[in-house]
């Protein structure tokens, strides 16, 4: 493969060093200024480089790793190991954004110890800055723990993908009354408990606005309007990279799977018409060395032993022998 060292390649932004590095601290300054917040979904190295060096402010590697990345049905499936080994390759491909690492199903709902070891394991192992868990009034307790262990929370409420089975499917929540106040009560107490953002996914715009005036911390919405103080959004959906129908709040900013297809379709192309790869493309012999072949080739002596399929080259170079066989 080709390799390229921190510092950029023509046609890509370069770091720039004199960036600031985004903090939780950066995150509520951005509200209290009425300044947008970006955030976007990271699962490996390259893709955590580009995200970095276009200046957006937060990139979690969110559990949606198991379906984009993954090929899992849901986000159920994926393991904090696996987590792990994403957080770990994107933590070296960022410099300035806040990186946030997404708690997956299991790692916090068994008991607080294990999801005090496991929020640890991110930081320590993974270079996260700040763990996601999803939900709200009803995780308050055990975010506190963890926030006394050092480690900055995200809350995540609204249409909370690990809940998939109890919601009974991806369905936009606070679309009643009842839920919209669940949905305050939720916010309040993520905010009380001193998460550093809350993000809300697929509820009501109108709903989303009032949480967002009624808390201190940041909202960063998925699905939830433009009244929200940041926004998130899946890094293969806004490249058409998921194989499947965008949800209502998706923008497409580029299709790279035709893309891709159209690079892989003509790699094949080229190599099966011998198009690939050309001469420019291929090692060459210093000319000594070259030159020394040459001779020695013009003098060799092909001797041609059959016996079956075996055949014997003999080569005789000017400073020593090479027996090139084939048997
Ligand atoms: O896993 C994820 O990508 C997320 C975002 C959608 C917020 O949790």
């Amino acid at each position: 493969m080709s390799i390229t060292t921190a510092g950029g390649r023509s046609g890509l932004p370069s770091y720039d060093e004199a960036r600031q590095k985004i903090t939780t601290a950066s995150l509520r300054e951005r509200k209290l200024r009425h300044e947008p917040i970006t955030c976007l979904t990271a699962y490996d190295y390259p893709s955590a480089r580009l995200i970095d060096q276009a200046g957006i402010d937060m990139i979690l590697v969110g559990d949606s790793l198991a379906q984009a990345v993954l090929g899992y049905e849901n986000t159920l499936s994926v393991t904090m190991d696996e987590m792990l080994h994403h957080v770990k390759a994107v933590r070296r491909g960022v410099k300035h954004a806040l990186l946030l690492a997404d708690m997956p199903y299991g790692s916090y709902h068994v008991d607080a110890e294990s999801a005090l070891s496991n929020a640890t394991r991110f930081v320590k192992e993974g270079g996260a800055e700040v763990v996601k868990i999803e939900g709200g009034e009803k995780r308050a307790d055990l975010i506190r723990r963890i926030i006394d262990a050092e480690i900055p929370v995200a809350g995540h409420i609204g249409l909370t993908p690990q809940s998939v089975n109890v919601m009974g499917g991806y369905k936009v929540q606070g679309k009643n009354l009842r839920g919209i106040e669940q949905l305050m009560r939720d916010a309040v107490a993520l905010d009380r408990a001193g998460v550093c953002c809350i993000v809300l996914e697929g509820i009501p715009r109108e709903v989303a606005a009032i949480i967002t005036s009624e808390v201190e911390t940041p909202t960063i919405g998925i699905g939830a309007g433009p009244e929200c103080d940041g926004q998130v959004l899946v890094f293969h959906d806004i490249l058409n990279l998921t194989f499947a129908p965008p949800a209502k709040f998706v923008r497409r900013y580029a299709d790279a799977a035709a893309l891709i297809a159209k690079a892989v379709q003509d790699f094949k192309a080229d190599v099966k018409s011998l198009q690939y790869p050309g001469d420019a493309e291929s090692y060459h012999l210093p000319k000594e060395t070259k030159a020394g072949l040459d001779t020695a080739q013009s003098r060799k002596k092909v001797t041609r032993e059959k016996s079956g399929n075996a055949v014997e080259l003999n080569f005789d170079i000017a400073q020593g022998k090479l027996r090139h066989g084939v048997n």
